[in-house]
């Protein structure tokens, strides 16, 4: 089985969602299906389709989230990558096996109920890097 079914969305940090959303639209076509709080983050996520793939806008609920700092310290822009993947806690325990750095230890519910975890950026390249369970795709 291959351990990476492919590109599920990509993580966007803005300082407002409305207009980001207005000029996603305006400029590339892509249009809102949803938006999510999520409390335990403190972040706020809408939802861009992308043909099967999904750009996700990310705004900080709470000055002391990662998205805030984020924001804080490096302004609007790329936040994270995310994988879709057969079995999320199988590829955290292979991450675990090989030394990277996990965020989180187990699975959590991300943006659309889908379980996630994310892998810090010092393990891959800088990048911060989130893996859904692949459900299917997106809404
Ligand atoms: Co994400």
């Amino acid at each position: 089985m291959e351990r990476i079914a492919g590109i599920d969305h990509i993580g966007i940090v803005v300082r407002d969602l409305d207009s980001t959303a207005k000029l996603y639209s305006a400029l590339l076509g892509l249009e809102e299906f949803g938006r999510e709080e999520l409390a335990q983050q403190g972040v706020m996520v809408l939802g861009l389709r992308c043909g099967s793939q999904v750009v996700e806008l990310l705004t900080p609920t709470r000055s002391d989230s990662g998205v805030a700092r984020f924001l804080d310290s490096r302004g609007e822009g790329l936040h994270h990558v995310a994988y879709r993947v057969p079995d999320v806690a199988a590829e955290l325990d292979r991450l675990r096996a090989q030394g990277a750095e996990l965020v989180d230890d187990a699975p959590r519910r991300g943006f659309g109920g889908h379980l996630v975890a994310f892998v810090h950026p010092r393990s891959l390249s800088g990048v911060l890097t989130e893996l859904v369970a692949d459900s299917g795709g997106h809404p």
